[in-house]
C-alpha cells in the first residue's frame, strides 16, 4: 500500500514515511492511494474475530509485509491492547429496542483516543527500533489525546513526547493524566488560548519538513494516518456486534444481507468521521452521522457549504469535541471528491488563509451523503454526547450557550441529557430548571445512563424500526469527558 496527500504530493510514499511525517511536503494529510474494497467472503470472515484481530486485519490492509511483517504487526497490536482494563478491550451493549453503544473507554486514560493512540506508539517505537533512531513526538490536545498520548510512550528510551495543553481548557483528571508523568522523557506545557490556537503553530512546524526531519519531530494528532487507520476498526467491530444475529454473515450475497447501521460519531476533529468514511469506503454498509456541540463548524458545512470557522473555540463540558478546526474533513473531502487533490487544496487552502470556505455544490452534496447531518431537533430526537460533569467543572468549561449560568450546564450536572443539537435550537440550552449542584457525579453518571436508556427506548418506539443512535457520556465519574460512540441497527 502507497499512501499520497490528500493536496496531491507526496505519491507513492510508504506507511512508514507517512507515520512519521505528520503532514505531508504540501500541508496535506497522507491518504492510502486506494481505499481497499472488502469482499463479501472477507466481511463474513472478519465478523468471528476479536477487537486486536480485526484491528490487525485492518492495519494489515494497509501496511506493507515489508514494513511490518503480518506477525510482528499482531505482536505490536496485541502489546498496545494489552494494558485495557476490559479483557474484550471494546465492549459492545445492547440498550433496548435495535439501541446500541460501543464502549471505547477501556484505555488507560478512558479516552477513546487510548485504542489508536496505543497501537500508534507501538508502530513508531518498532520503526525506531529497527533503524536505532530517536524522535520527538509534538502533541497538541484539547484534554485527552495529551493524557494518551503519555500513557501510550511514557518511559520510551527513543521517544519524547512534547505535550501542549490549553490553560484551564481540560478536566481536572485529564491534566493530572498529563501532568503526573514523572518520567524524563515527557515533557507537558500549558499554554494560553484554545487547543485550535495552539493547533496553528504546530501545522506551521510540521510545514518546515526540512526542519522536522533534521530534528525527527512527529506529531501524533489525528492528521497522522496512523491513527485515523486503526479506528476504522471501531467501525466494522461496532457494524458485526450491531448485526449479529440479525441479517448478514453467510452466504454468497453476504453484501446484500447485511443490513445498514448508522453510526452516532462525536465530531472534533473529525479523525473518527475520517475513519468511518474509509469503512464506507471500505465497502462497510455504514451510514455516518456527525454529532457537534457549538463548535459546529462540520455541521454548517455538511448544511448548506459554508466551511468556515465560527470565532473563538466555545469552551463546552465535551472538551474533546471543542475544536473549529476540523482538519481530518480534509482527508474526508479527498475521498468524497475521488481524489480531485486540486479541489481540495483549493478549499483547504481558502480555510486555513481566511477561516472560511464555501464547498463547491458537488463537493457538498458528496460529503452530504457521507456524512449526514443531525435532523433538527423536532423531527429527531437525540441523547446526549459527552455532556456530562461533576462538580470539580471549571468554570470555563461551562456550558457556553448558557454563558452566565453560575453553574456547570445544567443538564451536565444532573447528567440530564443535553445534546449539541438542542442547543443550537435552545439559546437558553438548557431545559431543566437549575438541579441542587452537589450531585454526586457517579450517582450523575448513573442516572444519565438510566436517562440515556429510557430516551433510547421511546426514541425507537416512537420511530418504529428505523435505526437510531446517538452517543452517551459513559463513565463521567472523574468530569472527564469521554464520549462513546452509539450504534443503533435498521
Ligand atoms: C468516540 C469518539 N469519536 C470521536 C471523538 C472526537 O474526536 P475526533 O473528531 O477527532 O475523531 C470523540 C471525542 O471524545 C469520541 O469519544
Amino acid at each position: 500500500m502507497k499512501y499520497v496527500s490528500t493536496r496531491g504530493a507526496a505519491a507513492g510514499s510508504s506507511f512508514r514515511e507517512a507515520l512519521f511525517s505528520g503532514y505531508a511536503v504540501d500541508g496535506g494529510l497522507f491518504m492510502p492511494e486506494e481505499v481497499p474494497r472488502v469482499s463479501a467472503d472477507t466481511l463474513r470472515q472478519w465478523r468471528a474475530l476479536s477487537y486486536p484481530q480485526l484491528v490487525q486485519n485492518i492495519c494489515s490492509l494497509y501496511i506493507s509485509p515489508d514494513e511490518i511483517p503480518v506477525q510482528e504487526l499482531g505482536a505490536l497490536i496485541e502489546r498496545a491492547l494489552s494494558r485495557f482494563a476490559h479483557s474484550e478491550v471494546v465492549t459492545f451493549k445492547r440498550l433496548r429496542d435495535g439501541l446500541n453503544v460501543l464502549e471505547l473507554f477501556h484505555g488507560p486514560t478512558m479516552a477513546f483516543k487510548d485504542l489508536a493512540m496505543c497501537c500508534l506508539a507501538q508502530f513508531i517505537l518498532y520503526f525506531l527500533q529497527k533503524e536505532d533512531k530517536h524522535v520527538t513526538i509534538v502533541v497538541g490536545t484539547s484534554g485527552d489525546t495529551g493524557g494518551s498520548a503519555i500513557a501510550s510512550l511514557r518511559g520510551a528510551k527513543r521517544a519524547d513526547v512534547v505535550v501542549l495543553l490549553p490553560a484551564g481548557r481540560c478536566s481536572r483528571v485529564q491534566e493530572l493524566h498529563m501532568t503526573t508523568a514523572m518520567e524524563e522523557n515527557v515533557h507537558v506545557f500549558t499554554v494560553e488560548g484554545s487547543s485550535d490556537d495552539l493547533d496553528e503553530p504546530i501545522r506551521r512546524l510540521f510545514a518546515d519538513s526540512e526542519f522536522t526531519s533534521r530534528h525527527g519531530v512527529i506529531s501524533i494528532n489525528s492528521i497522522n494516518w496512523g491513527r485515523v487507520l486503526v479506528q476504522v476498526a471501531h467501525h466494522f467491530y461496532a457494524y458485526f456486534r450491531c448485526t449479529d444475529g440479525g441479517g448478514g454473515g453467510g452466504g454468497a450475497e453476504v453484501e446484500e444481507e447485511m443490513p445498514t447501521v448508522e453510526v452516532v460519531v462525536p465530531t472534533g476533529a473529525a479523525g473518527n468521521a475520517a475513519a468511518g468514511c474509509v469503512a464506507r469506503w471500505m465497502g462497510l454498509p455504514i451510514r455516518l452521522l456527525c454529532a457537534v456541540n457549538q463548535n459546529d463548524v462540520v455541521h454548517r458545512a455538511l448544511r448548506s457549504g459554508d466551511f468556515s470557522v465560527d470565532g473563538a473555540v466555545k469552551p463546552s463540558l465535551a472538551s474533546a469535541i471543542d475544536i473549529q478546526v476540523p482538519y481530518n474533513m480534509e482527508r474526508v473531502f479527498h475521498l468524497c471528491s475521488d481524489a480531485d487533490t486540486a479541489l481540495v487544496r483549493d478549499v483547504m487552502t481558502r480555510f486555513y488563509e481566511s477561516g472560511q470556505a464555501n464547498l463547491p455544490a458537488t463537493l457538498q452534496t458528496r460529503t452530504g451523503s457521507a456524512l449526514r447531518r443531525p435532523r433538527p431537533p423536532s423531527s429527531r430526537r437525540w441523547l446526549s454526547a459527552s455532556a456530562f460533569a461533576s462538580r470539580s467543572t471549571p468554570r470555563s468549561q461551562r456550558c457556553a450557550a448558557s454563558p452566565s449560568a453560575a453553574s456547570p450546564c445544567a443538564a451536565a450536572t444532573t447528567g440530564t441529557r443535553c445534546s449539541a443539537t438542542q442547543w443550537h435550537a435552545s439559546p437558553a440550552g438548557v431545559r431543566r430548571p437549575p438541579p441542587k449542584r452537589n450531585v454526586d457525579a457517579r450517582t450523575a453518571a448513573r442516572t444519565a445512563a438510566r436517562t440515556a436508556a429510557r430516551t433510547a427506548a421511546r426514541t425507537t418506539a416512537r420511530s418504529a424500526r428505523k435505526l437510531r443512535l446517538a452517543t452517551y457520556g459513559a463513565e463521567e465519574v472523574f468530569s472527564m469527558h469521554t464520549c462513546t460512540a452509539v450504534i443503533s441497527v435498521c
